[in-house]
């Protein structure tokens, strides 16, 4: 795999406006099994292949100084896979992290993840943590994995967490807003995402964030995973730009 994070400042940013830019993208990375389908390659190359578009968008998610990106990389209906399959994505976080982490700690990305992180195998624990641990008084983008995610168990944990704290007298009843709901979800951080691209065709949010992204501009493209690019998060990024967001106003 190609070592090198291409950074490639002010580049291509022509037909983008730089003020006008996302701050949270939250990605659904799809297709990887059918770019690998059509090439008669196994599953496991298209889930290869879908590492470098990774690194590709973090690239040029460092170029254009966005906050933030969420990655769904597993959620927690994909235990449903046979067990190899399973087996492989699990490795894929420390084979992306001990590729790039120098590369990230260079571009001051600071890596974070959210799901049940304790569900995981421990060698992805280990490759998670090391980085997260590395990466932590980083200041540009997160890049945040999803892993062992879902959404709705994310708030099930939420509605939890309220009410012991309002068992405890930690917090009354009526504090109970959007704002505090908010905080108590594991992106509690971040800011909602603004932008949701989903690759190959699907439509569908799949359990994800579906609090955080009530207000989200949605970005669909027939394009699989790994055939995502630089130029495509351009084109999802232009559009972004080209849709009026009025959050319910006129
Ligand atoms: C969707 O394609 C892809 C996944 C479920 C796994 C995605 C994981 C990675 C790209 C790597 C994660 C890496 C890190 C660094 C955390 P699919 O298998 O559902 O494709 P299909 O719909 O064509 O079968």
């Amino acid at each position: 795999m190609d070592m090198k994070f291409k950074t490639k400042k002010n580049q291509d940013m022509t037909s983008l406006d730089p003020t006008n830019v996302p701050k949270h993208v939250a990605i659904i990375m799809d297709g990887n099994g059918r770019w690998a389908k059509k090439r008669g390659l196994p599953r496991f190359a298209g889930h290869k292949e879908g590492m470098k578009t990774i690194k590709k968008v973090v690239e040029r998610a460092v170029e254009l100084e966005l906050e933030a990106i969420t990655l769904y990389a597993f959620s927690t209906e994909n235990w449903k896979r046979p067990p190899k399959e399973v087996e492989f994505i699990m490795k894929l976080p420390s084979q992306f992290l001990d590729t790039y982490l120098p590369e990230l700690i260079e571009n001051n990305v600071k890596v974070t993840t959210i799901g049940h992180y304790e569900g995981l195998p421990e060698f992805t624990k280990k490759a998670v943590q090391y980085s997260v641990d590395q990466t932590k008084n980083n200041t540009g983008l997160v890049l945040n994995f999803a892993l062992n995610y879902g959404s709705r168990s994310e708030i099930v944990d939420a509605v939890k967490n309220v009410c012991q704290d309002v068992n405890s007298d930690k917090i009354n009843i009526n504090d109970i807003d959007e704002e505090l709901i908010s905080k108590y979800l594991y992106t509690n951080q971040l800011p909602d995402p603004d932008l949701v691209i989903r690759t190959s065709g699907e439509q569908r949010l799949s359990n994800y964030l579906l609090w955080q992204v009530a207000y989200a501009e949605f970005y669909f493209t027939e394009k699989l995973w790994p055939e995502f690019n630089h130029e495509a998060f351009d084109e999802a990024i232009l559009e972004f730009q080209n849709r009026k967001r009025r959050f319910g106003g006129l």
